[in-house]
């Protein structure tokens, strides 16, 4: 039970939990129109599958693709640049794709001490960042100014390549970073205080499909390299050589990692 669990998405998870137990097809309408998750909860969910992402990306693709010769960098979109997006500007590349889809949903990685200035916390965020520093716990809060229900978590330097590669960036303001440091936070952002299951599928998926939208992009730029050796798209991973997952064989190792503990979640709260 528990490994076919992990394989179903979030989604199909929901469609199980509509459609079976013989539950009537006019209270399952009514279900999914109820209140059923806290803005943190939800906001807690997505920023799980955001760390699994973020450290599959970091660790298996560029971590091991360097190691096969592949090339990530900040000017990745540059046509005279034959890389792929460094793990920051991969999240950023997320947050761009749910901005413009219609999930009011808000994704921002900052600092106190960026690479780039554009990503200094200020105000309120930079407060509480100080007490997440010392903590490590995560922040919520209703921002006034922007009328969005807020959410820090804590991003820590979890690989070496995060802390050699920021203390010797030439634009780097601070030059001393350990492993196990609090880099930075995500903040996340949304509107509404309580969602329906609808729109908690709709956060989680819309958070998939970005991840989906910049790994396709950077299998984009691949494509018109004219120097670099092509990695091979199937289902192999850097690790086994110059290879590069397909956009779904990366989803679904994302899912497999992740999709169960917001499931129990899920499933929990359906009882
Ligand atoms: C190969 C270089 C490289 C690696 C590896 C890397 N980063 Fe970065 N990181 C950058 C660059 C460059 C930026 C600025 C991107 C931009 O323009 O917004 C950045 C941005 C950030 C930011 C936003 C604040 C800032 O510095 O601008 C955080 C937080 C961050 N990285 C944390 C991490 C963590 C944690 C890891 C490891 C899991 C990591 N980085 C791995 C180069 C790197």
């Amino acid at each position: 039970m528990k490994s076919i669990m992990k394989q179903l998405s979030a989604l199909a998870l929901i469609f199980i939990l509509n459609s079976c137990g013989g539950v009537p097809e006019e209270k399952t309408a009514d279900a999914s129109e109820e209140k059923a998750f806290a803005v943190e909860e939800v906001l807690e969910m997505v920023a799980k599958e955001n760390d699994v992402t973020r450290t599959l990306y970091t660790k298996a693709i560029v971590g091991k693709g360097k190691k096969q010769g592949m090339k990530f960098d900040e000017d990745w979109r540059k046509d005279d640049v034959e890389a792929g997006p460094l793990p920051a500007l991969f999240l950023r590349g997320v947050a761009t794709s749910i901005r413009k889809g219609p999930v009011p949903l808000g994704l921002y990685l900052g600092s106190d001490y960026p690479i780039n200035a554009a990503n200094k916390f200020q105000g309120q965020q930079a407060e509480l960042f100080t007490e997440i520093k010392k903590n490590q716990e995560p922040k919520f809060f209703y921002d006034e100014e922007q009328k969005l229900h807020t959410a820090m978590f804590a991003d820590l330097a979890s690989a070496g390549a995060c802390v050699t590669c920021h203390n010797d960036h030439p634009q780097t303001s601070k030059s001393d970073w350990k492993l196990g440091d609090v880099m930075g936070a995500t903040t996340w952002q949304y509107p509404k205080d309580s969602l329906t299951y609808k729109e908690t599928v709709a956060v989680l998926n819309s958070y998939a499909k970005g991840t989906v939208d910049i790994y396709m992009e950077y299998l984009d730029e691949i494509k018109a390299f004219e120097k670099s050796k092509k990695p091979e798209i199937g289902d192999k991973w850097p690790a086994e050589g110059n290879y590069l997952p397909t956009p779904e064989v990366f989803l679904d190792s994302v899912r497999k990692l992740s999709s169960y503990e917001t499931m129990k979640h899920l499933v929990a709260s359906a009882k």
